[in-house]
Order: structure tokens, then C-alpha cells, then sequence
């Protein structure tokens, strides 16, 4: 029994340090600025398991806790993560409340002192419709970004109620507006003026690089549409998102890397 549990621990040991060389060798090369992650296939994952659905929803936060972790040791400024559509709260009652449960209970925990947003010094924006969130959720919102405003080494943007067609059409309202306060005609608002309205933007995030959808569909489901119109490397993987991990996101970073040295040797 000893000697097993010896076992045990002297793989997790060995799987620790491997996965810590990996992850300074993959540092070591161009490193995205900015990644987004459309964590899809819970439900199939659960079911696959033969688990409840709200099972397969927080193994999904296991995953995104981990993927957040392994960004932020490869020094990735800022991660965005699809927590909640606008459009998920079509979904059973029963699944909306423990989505909502698990937002509240996890958000506050996310940036607890000593976990990991205070570890790593990163700030929590949460991005959408958040008056649509329950008051509690909304409460735990709130105390979550308050916690971490003062944080400075990256961000983090949940976001949940999110569209992205939404965020587009309020950033035009709000150009238009500020045309109208300040005086000047509506035809010289530019694509610079709404991008400086996306609440993305407004909260310092730089261009995305890479949007990672896993569980095999290959859509944007509303998700970061106009961020991703431009130079961004889009990647489809056909992992549920609770089993994404290191191993399938170093493939999608050496492609990064690679088309990124070919970019600077071709100048
Ligand atoms: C999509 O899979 C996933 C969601 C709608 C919810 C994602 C939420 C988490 C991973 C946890 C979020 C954490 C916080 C802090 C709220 P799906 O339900 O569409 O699964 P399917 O594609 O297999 O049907
Ligand atoms: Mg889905």
C-alpha cells in the first residue's frame, strides 16, 4: 500500500516536471497576446459519462481554471472565455440555475486571495448583459471585479450574458452618441471609433490572436465576431471542452509560433 501510493506520487512528480519543461521550452518561443476559448461539448461530455448535465458543466470550470492557468504560465496578457450565450437562457430551468450556481459560487472563489486571479495578478472583466444575471450572480459579479480591478499582469474576460452581434450594436449606439455629444457628424465615425466601444476593448484587451472551439463543431456561435475578423488563427479541435488540456492546446501555440516566425522572416 506504501509503496503504491509511493508510486503515485513519484508520477505525479515526473508528469509535474515534464509538463513544467514543456511549458518553459513553449515560453521560450512568440507567445499569442491574446487567446479565446469557446468551451463547447460539456452536455455530450456528461452524457458520455453518464453524468448529469450540471456535472459536465463543472468539469468544464475544472477545465477552464486549468487552461487559464497553463495561458498564464506561458505569460498569454489576456484570456476571453464563453461562459453563457445570451441565447443558453433558452435553455431547461433546471440547467440555467446551475449554470447561475456555479457562476456565483466559482467567480468569487476564482479571485479569492492566494487562488489563482490573485496569483498571477490578472484582472476579471465579466463581459455581456450582466443585468440579465440573477441579483446574486450580479453580487458576486461585481465583488469579483472589485477584488481584482487593482491587478495588472493580464485579464481575464468572462463572458456571460454575451452576443457578439449585442456588443457590436451597442458600441455603434455608443459612437453614434458620443458623434452626437460631441458635435461632429455622424459619417466621420470610423471602425476605430466602435472598436474603442467594445467593452473588450474599453477594458484594454489587445487584438485576438487564436479562438479555440472545441467538441468538433466548427461555428462562431456569435462569439467574439468582430474580434476575430482580422488576423486572428482559428482553431477547431475535436475534444469535449472538461478533457481540453496542455496536450491539446501545445499543437494550436507551435502553429502559432510557426506562422509567427514565418511572418518575421518573410519582412
Ligand atoms: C457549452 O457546452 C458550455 C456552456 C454553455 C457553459 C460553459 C460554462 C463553463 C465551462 C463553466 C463556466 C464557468 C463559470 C465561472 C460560469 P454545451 O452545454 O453546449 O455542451 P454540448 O455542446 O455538448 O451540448
Ligand atoms: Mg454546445
Amino acid at each position: 500500500m506504501f509503496l503504491q501510493r509511493g508510486l503515485v506520487w513519484l508520477q505525479d512528480q515526473l508528469t509535474t516536471t515534464a509538463r513544467n519543461f514543456l511549458l518553459n521550452v513553449l515560453a521560450a518561443g512568440p507567445i499569442p497576446k491574446h487567446v479565446a476559448f469557446v468551451m463547447d461539448g460539456n452536455r455530450r461530455y456528461a452524457r458520455m459519462k453518464h453524468q448529469a448535465i450540471q456535472q459536465g458543466h463543472s468539469e468544464g470550470f475544472v477545465a477552464l481554471r486549468r487552461m487559464l492557468e497553463i495561458c498564464l504560465r506561458l505569460n498569454i496578457k489576456c484570456v476571453s472565455a464563453y461562459a453563457f450565450a445570451i441565447e443558453n437562457f433558452k435553455r431547461s430551468e433546471e440547467e440555467v440555475a446551475a449554470l447561475m450556481k456555479l457562476a456565483e459560487e466559482k467567480l468569487v472563489e476564482l479571485c479569492e486571495h492566494g487562488d489563482l486571479l490573485d496569483e498571477y495578478g490578472v484582472r476579471l472583466n465579466v463581459v455581456g448583459h450582466t443585468n440579465m444575471l440573477p441579483e446574486s450572480v450580479q453580487a458576486a459579479v461585481r465583488k469579483a471585479e472589485d477584488t481584482t480591478r487593482h491587478n495588472k499582469r493580464a485579464i481575464f474576460n468572462l463572458c456571460m450574458p454575451y452576443a457578439s452581434r449585442d456588443e457590436i450594436a451597442t458600441a455603434i449606439k455608443s459612437s453614434v452618441e458620443v458623434s452626437l455629444t460631441q458635435d461632429y457628424e455622424i459619417s466621420y465615425i470610423t471602425e476605430k471609433d466602435i472598436d474603442s466601444q467594445l467593452p473588450i476593448a474599453l477594458g484594454g484587451s489587445p487584438p485576438l490572436d487564436i479562438l479555440i472551439r472545441t467538441s468538433g463543431v466548427k461555428r462562431l456561435s456569435d462569439f467574439m465576431l468582430w474580434h476575430c475578423s482580422e488576423n486572428t488563427q482559428l482553431q477547431f479541435s475535436s475534444t469535449y471542452w472538461p478533457d481540453f488540456g496542455l496536450f491539446d492546446f501545445i499543437p494550436v501555440i507551435l502553429d502559432y509560433q510557426r506562422k509567427s516566425i514565418m511572418k518575421g522572416s518573410s519582412i
